[in-house]
């Protein structure tokens, strides 16, 4: 099979070094800032707006777009806001990129900046996480030595610095109103939109919060141009990303490829599954928020709407993979776990439902359920979908209701073999 891999924010992440900015320009970086100096801002907008890029952490809003929809300039500030708070379950793309190549990013920053009238930018980066929040810290100290960054950028006029703020460790913090709360000093809440960060954002004035892959893929688009990024990918989902293989396959890792390519392909790119006499049970194709997959999606191509249209969302492109060794029950348990614990308490469906989620998939899960368990289940999900503040509360309800869907069997096994029928000693994933 021909490879459909695409490496470009990948490229040279296995170079010594390829943190600095050294590497960077050996491998061509900031000649996409070079090309952008030389271009109005508008046009540098336009650029991405025609690119068709799509936001790359889970949403997959138009980031062109978004950046449209921002408020006139009024000579006041206007913030970028890097959203580096990488936390779904299963997600792992923005950690590496900026660990091995955060230059890509500061490169995006400054070109991204520059399109909508920001001087200052921010990343906000999960806390705990501390080695790449000193890898970025360093890169910036480097970006700014070399006159890349701060004011007067390359002789040109222009100015833009970055500052790297280190979240506390909260998964709510990854929602951009909550970041934005968070940067400010406070408690780490979703605010009522609208008004869209566009319109009042960081201190209340207009900001663009983009994720991290999404800004690293600016610079591609500034130097080889919009037909080369429309070029990959399929007509609305335009463009590569970076797909997170973890779980029974043989080779976990990162796969940058084109949207649109198939699990079935990736899966052969990660060497197949761990255990080849075992089958593939379920995946998530967005993360744990994303109702799960089964083997019978293998080919749905891994699109925006491709996925939406086959019932599940392709999200942060998290695809976690699971044997037939896993129980599904135990799986949804632990996810549901990690959705309580993280449910800042805001508003009361998800607040009280994620903590009776857990209760009812405790107790199936070690044989003390019953049958009424299963629709309580569903009653409670549907009193939490569509009825909390932010997304936490609906995509905590993704795994539960797609795996009743797909293995309601497997939750009745729970009740008539008076426990979990699986022996955890026969599953490698959690050992
Ligand atoms: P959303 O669809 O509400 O908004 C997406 C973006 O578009 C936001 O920046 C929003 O401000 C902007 N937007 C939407 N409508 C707009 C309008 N009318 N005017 C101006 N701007 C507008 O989604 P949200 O809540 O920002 O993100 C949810 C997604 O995040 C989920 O789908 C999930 O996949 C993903 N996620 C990612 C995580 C990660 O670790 N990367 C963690 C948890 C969730
Ligand atoms: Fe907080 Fe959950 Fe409500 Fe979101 S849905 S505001 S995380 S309580």
């Amino acid at each position: 099979m021909s490879t459909p891999l695409t490496p470009i924010l990948t490229a040279f992440w296995d170079d010594p070094k390829s943190w600095t900015l050294e590497t960077y320009r050996r491998h061509g970086g900031y000649r996409a800032l070079d090309k952008a100096l030389g271009m109005e801002p508008a046009d540098i907008l336009t650029a991405v707006k025609d690119s068709s890029l799509r936001g790359r952490g889970g949403a997959g809003f138009p980031t062109g777009m978004k950046w449209s929809f921002m408020a006139p300039p009024d000579g006041g500030a206007r913030y970028l806001v890097v959203n580096a708070d990488e936390s779904e379950p299963g997600t792992c793309k923005d950690t590496p990129l900026m660990m091995a190549n955060p230059h890509v990013l500061i490169e995006g920053i400054i070109i991204s900046s520059m399109a909508i009238g920001c001087e200052h930018a921010f990343v906000y980066i999960r806390g705990e996480i501390v080695h790449v929040y000193r890898r970025l810290m360093r890169a910036v100290e480097e970006a700014r030595e070399a006159g890349l960054l701060g004011t007067d950028i390359n002789g040109s006029g222009r100015s833009v610095d970055i500052t790297v703020h280190a979240g506390a460790g909260a998964y709510i913090c990854g929602e951009e109103t909550a970041l934005l709360d968070s940067l400010e000093g406070r408690r780490g809440q979703p605010r009522s939109k609208p008004p869209f960060p566009g319109a009042a954002g960081l201190y209340a004035r207009p900001t663009s919060v983009n994720n991290v892959e999404s800004i690293a893929s600016v610079p591609g688009i500034i130097l080889e141009g919009v037909d080369w990024f429309t070029g990959m990918g399929t007509e609305k989902s335009a463009g590569f990303g970076i797909f997170s293989l973890s779980g029974h396959v043989k080779n976990p890792g990162q796969f940058e490829a084109p949207l649109g390519i198939t699990m079935r392909e990736l899966i052969d790119l990660a060497g197949g599954l761990r255990d080849p006499d075992k089958e593939l049970k379920f995946w998530t194709p967005g993360g744990s928020s994303t109702p799960i997959f089964t083997a019978e999606h293998l080919d749905v191509p891994l699109d925006f709407e491709s996925v939406a249209a086959a019932g599940s969302m392709l999200g942060t492109r998290a695809l976690q993979v699971f044997d037939e060794t896993v129980c599904v029950v135990r799986a949804v348990d632990r996810w549901t776990d990690f959705y309580q614990h993280e449910s800042c308490g805001k508003c009361t469906p998800c607040r009280e439902g994620t903590w009776w989620l857990k209760q009812i998939l405790g107790r199936i899960e070690h044989g003390q359920g019953t049958e009424e368990d299963f629709d309580k289940l569903l009653d409670i999900c549907d009193n939490i979908l569509g009825r909390s503040f932010c997304a936490l509360g609906d995509g905590a309800t993704s795994p539960i209701t797609s795996s009743i869907q797909y293995f309601r069997d497997e939750y009745v096994a729970h009740l008539t073999h008076g426990g979990c029928p699986f022996d955890p000693a026969a599953s490698t994933l959690w050992a």
